[in-house]
């Protein structure tokens, strides 16, 4: 077993205390899509580039990811990427259309078409090992110590993809592997897991603080379906990362119903999607557990004083689990105004709980 050490400036940081369950002085902020379409700085910097091409240039993902902590100070840095890009790595043949999101070229079917998929290698990826090193150089720099979250597709939301071809609403080609072929599914999730897992390895290796698991897509699952044929496997790649000793967060939208289950996988830290009431989903996971979230993204598009009124309830109900980082239930909507998550963060970090 390998200890990755955390640097002193590091260990107090607000966001790794928070996710280490220590009640640290403030409640730490970050934003589940805080690079991307809403900044202006990241248009410019994407202007005639694709994004898997940026995700594979180890410059442009440290400037891509380094932008929101530049410009809202956020008490964590996640590393720019997608939780398909570690597929393209190892060669299937797929793209990631604007508005839409991944296209797979030759969607998976059969055992043959699971064989064909290559396990991901450090070698395949050098340019994240790279951009890890480069970003942990730089965010030491930043407010007294910024860490980094590396993150990674689940087997579930990445296998939809590949099985579907592209996005999905109902998962019908998904879930008819899952309960009419379940030797495809099984070989297929245990190629998504080792694919996943070895993708966080190599930024926890580079330095990579914490990790965040996306199984975004997991809320289309029954809980008896998802204990059977998905918690196993995501079980699997919380358990590779557990052994470097970073902690870990496990996110999921529409999850309500899984949180007990999402929490048994293994991570310290449960993301709640923001349709889920914070207070509920600490009663359903217990003592054990810290939460991430969970303001509705689209709060944002309210006016300031709503948006921080919601925010300050949000805070307050985390004070009441192990641990709690702020955050959106989900991804930051591309036609947010970036001026409103300045003031969001600004709120969260200086925030005075009403009472002591
Ligand atoms: O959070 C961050 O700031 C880090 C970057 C990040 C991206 N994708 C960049 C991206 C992360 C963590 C992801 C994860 C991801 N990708 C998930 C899980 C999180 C979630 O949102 O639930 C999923 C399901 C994907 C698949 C995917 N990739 C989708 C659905 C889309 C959006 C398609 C669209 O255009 O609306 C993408 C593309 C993508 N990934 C963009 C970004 C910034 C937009 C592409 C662009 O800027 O051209």
């Amino acid at each position: 077993m390998v200890e990755i050490s955390t640097s002193d400036a590091l260990a107090s940081s607000p966001f790794l205390q928070a996710l280490a369950g220590q009640k640290p002085s403030r409640t730490p902020v970050w934003f589940m899509r805080q690079a991307g379409r809403s900044l202006p700085e990241y248009l410019k910097v994407r202007e005639g580039i694709g994004m898997l091409e940026s995700c594979q240039n180890a410059e442009l993902i440290t400037e891509i990811t380094l932008q929101p902590v530049r410009r809202y100070g956020v008490d964590a840095a996640i590393f720019f990427s997608d939780i398909v890009l570690p597929l393209k790595a190892v060669g299937v043949d797929l793209d990631i259309k604007p508005g839409v999101g991944p296209v797979i070229a030759n969607p998976v079917r059969t055992l043959a078409d699971v064989a064909a998929i290559p396990d991901l290698t450090p070698e395949h990826v050098t340019y994240i090992t790279e951009a890890v090193q480069n970003l942990t150089g730089e965010l030491a720099g930043i407010n007294g110590g910024t860490p980094l979250i590396g993150f990674a597709g689940a087997p579930f939301t990445v296998a939809s993809y590949l099985v579907e071809g592209g996005p999905s609403k109902e998962y019908a080609k998904t879930k008819a592997m899952m309960f009419g072929a379940p030797d495809v599914w099984d070989a297929l999730m245990r190629k998504i897991a080792g694919i996943s897992g070895a993708f966080l390895e190599v930024q926890v290796r580079a330095g990579a603080s914490a990790v965040q698991l996306f199984d975004s897509w997991a809320g289309a699952c029954t809980p008896a379906d998802y204990e059977r044929h998905v918690l196993p496997y995501s079980k699997d790649v919380l358990a590779r990362v557990g052994e470097l000793g970073v902690p870990r967060i496990h996110f999921g939208v529409n999850s309500a119903m899984l949180l007990p289950l999402m929490g048994s996988a293994g991570a310290e830290v449960v993301g709640v999607d923001w349709r889920t009431p914070l207070d509920w989903a600490i009663g359903q996971l217990g003592d054990g557990f810290g939460v991430q979230g969970n303001l509705d993204p689209a709060l944002v598009f309210a006016p300031t004083e709503v948006m921080l009124e919601q925010a300050g309830k949000i805070i307050e109900t985390g004070r009441t689990a192990k641990g709690h980082v702020f955050n959106l239930g989900h991804g930051v909507i591309p036609t947010t105004d970036p001026d409103q998550l300045a003031r969001l963060t600004e709120f969260v970090q200086s925030y005075e709980p009403a009472e002591g």
